[in-house]
């Protein structure tokens, strides 16, 4: 059977210390099944992030690690910042842009396009976080997800024929092999109908991603698309 390409991702936020985060690791990976067609990536807290990774290689388990976030600079004097050069011994992919990071930190669409520009020359994959389709995306990132404000952390999904109405329109505007995700308060409840979408490419998860039960639910919902 021919299965759509998803990707599905875990955005702990600031959750899980490293004990924490070992233990799912350890009930998620065995469960994810080893799909060529399916992606699944945890983003950790910074701390987590090389014992989360060791853990994965010695699992031998199909999981991809991303960064929260990553420094807008190169390596030097930027205090608390992590370079692109840093993760990349660590981090496949980096989630830019979250609007928790533009609501808290300030974060401008400048910020994100450094950010992403750092984690592409350093082989990391950007994930750029959208408000909606006039968010800008900076050239050459290939996947986005579209997060609206209304949607996060709050139980109140959007609904899978708008979110796949942003996609295209998001496609059109930036390049037609764009990737654009979901994330909202996605559960093992709703996640069905986006992943169905043509239009979408997968789903961020966050509150539900920090249960390894209701993170495995939402695989296997994914692994049979
Ligand atoms: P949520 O968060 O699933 O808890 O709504 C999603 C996200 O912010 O990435």
């Amino acid at each position: 059977m021919e299965h759509k390409k998803l990707w599905i991702i875990a955005n702990w936020k600031s959750n899980k210390n490293i004990a924490e985060a070992l233990a799912w690791v350890s009930e998620v990976g065995s469960k994810i099944p080893r799909q060529e067609s399916l992606k699944v990536v945890v983003c950790p807290a910074f701390t987590d992030i090389e014992e989360v990774k060791k853990a994965i290689l010695v699992g031998n388990y199909p999981l991809l690690v991303g960064a929260q976030d990553i420094s807008p600079f190169e390596d030097g004097p930027y205090t608390g910042e992590e370079s692109a050069r840093i993760l990349s011994e660590l981090a496949d992919l980096a989630i830019l842009g979250h609007s928790e990071r533009r609501q808290n930190f300030n974060e401008t669409d400048d910020m994100v396009a450094d950010k992403a520009e750092q984690a592409i020359n350093y082989k990391i994959t950007p994930l750029v976080c959208v408000q909606d389709e006039n968010t800008p995306v900076p050239e050459s990132v290939q996947l986005v997800a579209y997060e609206p404000v209304f949607a996060i952390g709050t139980g109140n999904p959007d609904n899978a024929d708008n979110a796949a109405a942003v996609a295209t329109k998001l496609k059109q505007k930036h390049r037609e092999d764009l990737e654009v995700l979901y994330g909202g308060s996605v559960t093992s409840e709703n996640a069905k109908p986006f992943l169905q979408k043509e239009e979408l490419a997968g789903l961020l998860v966050g509150k539900a991603s920090l249960s390894a039960e209701e993170f495995i639910k939402i695989v296997d919902l994914a692994s049979k698309i």
